[in-house]
């Protein structure tokens, strides 16, 4: 058993950055009672078909889920505990945005149990911030990281660069500076460019194959140098400071995921269940519809190998077999494992097979040739 995580999407935001395709909208005004209605009902729909796990992590996502009260945080916190065992040191993080927390705010919300926070900070120059359609300047996302970790024992800062215009030295730059802040957990995202995003109206365009892979490369270097190794695609941290919740994912653990949009993955008397909330945020508030399906083993098999893959521990042979029953290999092209081995993609051993920094830059073509 590789834990089990609870997932609560928050679904608003002060305002929608031109570059998110997260399922949220902006507001001003919220009815918090009917959302912790909502949250509260959910959770003891999945309780009843979960209630013999243990809880590891919670994970208060969004949209921006500092925008909620403490009173509602600390009552979904209280309803967990109230109907699974939690573990001693569960995790429970939270994204913020800058623009939405003061130091009250966030001893609010330590007191009301999270322990992780992590920040959206996005760039170090109030230009970028502006064209990223941040509401905040470098200096206060700064100092709301500053009094976040004067209050919380873990933090972690959201970047993403690849931005328009950005060449190799400014990252460079950009990044010697977010190093410089020690922080102990960083995820460093490369600009996507998402369908029905106001982006991709405007035509933005990523920067090309060439200074993306020499950006990659540069960050991988950089944060390793740093002490602050790559243990996911977009995620660094200093050893033993890897988000557990994130982890779950990528590494067959369970959970469970609550609000709109989130998705879910757990074992119910044997069977392996994915679940996915309605998209609809005023629909799923009103009702909490889900649907949900029973994957067979090859397709729960496929969903470790490439959410495995991410990583820098790869698919782990003891835990894939503790799950699937068969060892990985048996799902991938056998020719197309060694011809990647051979050029310094994979590594295959004892433990699992896992990807290198070479591989993981092709990562998309390696997972659609490799699986059966
Ligand atoms: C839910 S948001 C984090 C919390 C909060 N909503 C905020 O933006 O400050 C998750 C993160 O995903 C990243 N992200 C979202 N859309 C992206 C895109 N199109 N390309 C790269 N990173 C993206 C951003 O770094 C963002 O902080
Ligand atoms: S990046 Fe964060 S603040 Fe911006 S729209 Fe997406 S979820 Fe909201």
């Amino acid at each position: 058993m590789n834990g089990f995580g609870i997932y609560i999407h928050w679904p608003f935001c002060r305002s929608k950055c031109p570059y998110c395709d997260f399922v949220s909208m902006p507001a001003k005004n919220f009815d918090f009672q009917i959302w912790q209605n909502a949250y509260v009902k959910s959770l003891k729909l999945y309780a009843g078909r979960t209630a013999d796990k243990r809880v590891s992590s919670i994970f208060f996502g969004g949209g921006t889920p500092s925008l909620m009260t403490e009173e509602v945080v600390s009552f979904v916190i209280e309803t967990i505990r109230s109907l699974w065992t939690v573990e001693k040191n569960v995790e429970i993080s939270m994204e913020i945005n800058p623009c939405s927390v003061d130091v009250l705010k966030m001893q609010a919300l330590k007191k009301a149990g999270i322990n992780r926070l992590s920040v959206g900070v996005q760039a170090l120059n109030d230009k970028d911030l502006k064209f990223l359609g941040r509401l905040h300047s470098v200096e206060q996302a700064l100092s709301v990281l500053k009094n976040a970790e004067r209050i919380f024992p873990r933090v972690s800062a959201d970047f993403i660069y690849g931005r328009p215009n950005q060449r190799l030295n400014d990252w460079k730059e950009e990044l010697e500076r977010i190093l410089e802040l020690n922080l102990r957990h960083l995820s460093l995202y490369q600009l996507t460019i998402e369908e029905g995003t106001v982006f991709y109206k405007k035509g933005i365009q990523p920067p090309e194959d060439e200074l993306s892979a020499d950006l990659f490369e540069l960050t991988d270097r950089m944060t390793y140098q740093a002490g602050l190794e790559r243990y996911e695609v977009s995620n660094h941290a200093v050893q033993g400071e890897e988000c557990r919740h994130n982890l779950l994912y990528w590494h067959a653990g369970e959970w469970i995921g609550i609000g709109p949009a989130a998705h879910g993955r757990f074992t119910q008397n044997g069977s392996f269940y994915a679940t996915a909330q309605d998209s609809s945020i005023t629909d799923w508030a009103k009702n909490q519809k889900a649907s949900e399906i029973v994957l067979t083993t090859k397709e729960k098999a496929e969903e470790l190998i490439l959410m495995a893959l991410r990583t820098r521990e790869g698919i782990n042979r003891k835990s894939f077999y503790e799950v699937i029953k068969e060892e990985p290999e048996a799902f991938m092209h056998t020719g197309t494992l060694q011809d990647y081995q051979t050029d310094g993609f994979l590594i295959c051993d004892q433990t699992g097979i896992r990807t290198t920094a070479k591989g993981l830059m092709i990562l998309d073509a390696l997972c659609r040739t490799l699986l059966i």
